[in-house]
């Protein structure tokens, strides 16, 4: 990263011209360094969603929106997908390199050792009404693990990390297998040491004493690929929610909850989930892709059309593209008629075609197939932003600790633009 060797000059309306350092990244990427702009000038600047803005400096995670790239600690997200499992890319987003096979044992053991939830926790299930919406469940039980676990609030990187970051990626497994298991009504699956991360997951959903339940490798496979495709993308609206909590030096429980209860947001990871009420709700009423695309273009209908768009990618997201193949492939081969896939594939096919979102570089997004994938390994709908959460938290987690070893992490507090009245005296109650 290249500091001022360039400089942007700035001419105001009411004083001399001024110069301004232009930062060059590792990418070639530039910004303009305005953190002496106040200082210097008493001007703010004004970027409502910081869609210009730039937060901070950091290392996880590289995406180029326009070429349609996405890299872990410089790894390619298709390299990662085809030749690690979830684990190795947890352990990559959080430590920086992929593990060798010793490391990846020890984690593994780590996980393994943490996957139990403390008894007293496990009643907490039984309070929530069974049609709870999973995400708030997640959310709560994420920051109760503070509660129980009081020694991991401040965490020193150096003795203990492997520790903390271990409990809380294992504990979220736990926590969202026994969620689904309350929706059901049904006697949680405990984990178990003879199963990997993606198979004690699945155990520890469809285990029954009814069933002969058998794990299906084909959906380990997918499990890891779906969880990897999710770990971390730069500073999306989750991720800037933990980094602003941890830049209060809130502990790593409440900063990862607070990033569950963003990624809730249907614009965001709550996006998985209403793909497929849409999709649901054209085939309910016999509308095709063409119905969708126009429902979508008449102006003064707020219709969005769900898994489509991105702040970032102003081309494919190449998320989707490896969602899609993944769903081709888990496919059963006796299975030849999915209604969802065919709707989503004639959808992707219309709207890519059609100018308006052409016009507006609106492609599908991660979670325009994703969630046909998770319902085919046989996951509720309702679950699938929770599906989401426990991909994103290895990237949540590693920017809670790039943010809390940053020399320069000052509290985030943004200023505003105020159009809001001037001075004004207080009138008694009785002459108002
Ligand atoms: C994720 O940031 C990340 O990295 C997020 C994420 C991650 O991994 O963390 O990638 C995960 O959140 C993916 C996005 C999931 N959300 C959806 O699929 C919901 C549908 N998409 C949109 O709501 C929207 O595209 C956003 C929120 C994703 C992005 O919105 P922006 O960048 O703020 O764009 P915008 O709202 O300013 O829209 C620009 C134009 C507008 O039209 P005009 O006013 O210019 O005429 O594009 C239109 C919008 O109306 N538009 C859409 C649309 N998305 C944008 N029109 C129809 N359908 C859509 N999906």
């Amino acid at each position: 990263m290249e500091f001022n060797k360039e400089f942007a000059t700035l001419t105001l309306p009411d004083r001399d011209p001024i110069q301004i350092p232009v930062i060059t990244d590792n990418m070639g990427e530039k910004s303009i360094d305005v953190r002496n702009l106040r200082k210097e000038t008493g001007y703010i600047t004004y970027d409502p969603g910081f869609v210009n803005t730039g937060s901070c400096n950091s290392s996880i995670c590289y995406i180029d929106g326009e070429k349609g790239i996405l890299r872990y600690r410089g790894y390619d997200i298709e390299d990662l997908v085809n030749n690690c499992d979830f684990v190795e890319v947890a352990y990559l987003l959080i430590k920086g390199e992929l593990p060798n096979y010793e490391e990846r044992r020890r984690y593994a053991e780590l996980l393994n050792r943490e996957s139990m939830l403390h008894y007293d926790m496990q009643s907490f299930f039984r309070r929530y009404p069974q049609d709870s919406h999973p995400m708030s469940i997640l959310a709560a039980m994420s920051v109760s693990l503070s509660a129980f676990y009081p020694e991991m609030d401040d965490i020193d990187p150096e003795a203990q990390i492997d520790f903390a970051v271990t409990r809380l990626l294992s504990k979220i497994r736990t926590i969202t297998a026994f969620t689904y298991r309350q929706m059901l009504g049904e006697e949680f699956v405990p984990p178990s040491f003879k199963y990997s991360y993606g198979e004690n997951f699945l155990n520890m959903m469809f285990k029954s004493p009814v069933n002969d339940y058998q794990i299906n490798p084909l959906h380990v496979k997918a499990l890891n690929q779906l969880l990897i495709l999710h770990a971390d993308h730069e500073q999306n609206c989750s991720t800037t929610a933990v980094r602003l909590i941890a830049s209060a030096g809130a502990n790593l429980y409440a900063s990862i909850s607070a990033g569950i209860c963003a990624l809730w947001g249907p614009k965001h990871g709550g996006a998985n989930q209403a793909v497929i009420e849409m999709l649901e709700n054209a085939i309910a009423n016999n509308m095709g892709a063409k119905d969708i695309v126009e429902q979508v273009k008449e102006r003064n209908n707020t219709f969005r059309l769900m898994g489509f768009g991105h702040r970032v990618y102003k081309t494919y997201d190449p998320r989707s593209m490896i969602a899609k193949r993944l769903l081709q492939e888990i496919l059963d081969l006796n299975t030849t008629h999915d209604p969802l896939l065919e709707l989503a594939l004639e959808l992707e096919e219309a709207a890519v075609n059609d100018d308006y979102f052409k016009e507006r570089n609106l492609y599908p997004n991660v979670d325009f197939y994703t969630g046909i994938i998770f319902r085919r390994l046989g996951i509720p709908t309702n679950m699938f932003t929770c599906m989401f959460a426990m991909g994103r938290l290895p990237g949540w987690i590693a920017h809670w600790l790039e943010w809390t070893n940053d020399p320069y992490g000052k509290i985030g507090r943004p200023r505003q633009i105020y159009d809001g009245l001037s001075l004004r005296k207080v009138i008694p109650i009785d002459e108002r």
